[in-house]
């Protein structure tokens, strides 16, 4: 059985194996003969929002061959309460497969666990392995192989966007930079189980210089809200704009999981310059969650 809980866990081979079958899957689309879901149901069970996530989940489930249901907390018993066990152990008996966006990352374990289907992490707040691996997608579709490269992550350092890149550092060989204030550095503990080549630190100038690839997320993360003004005064002034990505490659990216927040982890000139690499970054969650969920069924 086939989970795709956190990058954390996935291996280098798995992870390569998913972004290479991500390349043909996306060249096929609309005339591939594979149908890996048909006769399956897989269920979205949400209890964040979601534009891209959902969206992309939906679509790519439906052209695989399966159907989707849409579950959201609000709906079903578990935002009343009903343990995740409990829900785990009703949907593996119903559905093939499971995409779960949350809060605790032990709720996903523990719903792979209890419900013996293939289940995959949608976001929760210690990762989102689906964004990662379709950001150095992006990446490589654009650059070619990103080892060796530098990755500059500028904001949040502390959440899950910047967590699955750290995860993903030591094991596709690039080196990795984190710029954000000291209170939302990532922790000294994800830090020594990811090893790799890690560098945190306040100096976004220094962490900016030579980067082949600027990436930020909001400042909010879902959850967090009753921190929004502590935040926006914390982390202002690391914002990716024109005195940063001058700081980079001349050839570098410059990407963002969205949503964006314009005037803040961005500003509007630098976010609209880098809107194609940006769209299609967004584009490309549904070809890799189409890797990542054929890979899981074979
Ligand atoms: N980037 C991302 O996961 O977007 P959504 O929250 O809209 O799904
Ligand atoms: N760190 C953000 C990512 C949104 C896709 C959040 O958790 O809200």
């Amino acid at each position: 059985m086939k989970h795709l809980l956190s990058l954390e866990k996935l291996s280098r081979e798995d992870m390569q194996a998913i972004l290479a079958s991500t390349t043909t899957i996306k060249k096929e689309r609309g005339h591939h003969k594979a149908q890996p879901l048909a006769g399956q149901t897989w269920a979205l069970m949400f209890s964040k929002s979601s534009t891209r996530t959902r969206v992309s989940f939906e679509v790519g489930i439906r052209e695989l061959g399966g159907q989707v249901m849409f579950l959201s907390s609000a709906d079903i018993q578990l935002g009343r309460g009903e343990p995740i066990k409990d829900t785990a152990r009703v949907l593996g008996r119903m559905v093939h497969g499971a995409v779960i966006r949350t809060f605790a990352q032990n709720d996903v374990e523990e719903f792979a666990e209890y419900s013996k289907i293939p289940t995959v992490n949608a976001l929760t707040d210690d990762e989102h392995p689906c964004q990662i691996l379709t950001d150095i997608f992006t990446y490589q579709e654009k650059r070619g192989p990103i080892q060796g490269k530098v990755v500059t992550f500028v904001g949040d350092g502390a959440c899950n966007v910047p967590a699955s890149w750290i995860f993903a550092a030591a094991k596709l060989d690039f080196e990795l930079r984190i710029a954000a204030p000291k209170k939302f550095q990532p922790s000294a503990d994800v830090l020594k189980r990811a090893g790799g080549k890690i560098t945190c630190t306040e100096d976004l100038a220094a962490a900016a210089k030579g980067a082949d690839l600027l990436y930020t997320d909001v400042w909010v993360s879902m959850g967090k809200e009753a921190e929004s003004a502590d935040r926006l005064r914390e982390l202002a002034g690391y914002q990716i704009n024109a005195s940063i990505v001058k700081q980079a490659k001349s050839d570098a990216l410059v990407m963002h999981c969205l949503p964006a927040y314009r005037g803040k982890e961005i500003d509007e000139q630098t976010f609209e310059a880098n809107a194609q690499t940006i769209f299609d970054e967004a584009e490309n969650r549904l070809h890799c969650q189409k890797a990542i969920m054929s890979w899981m069924v074979s």
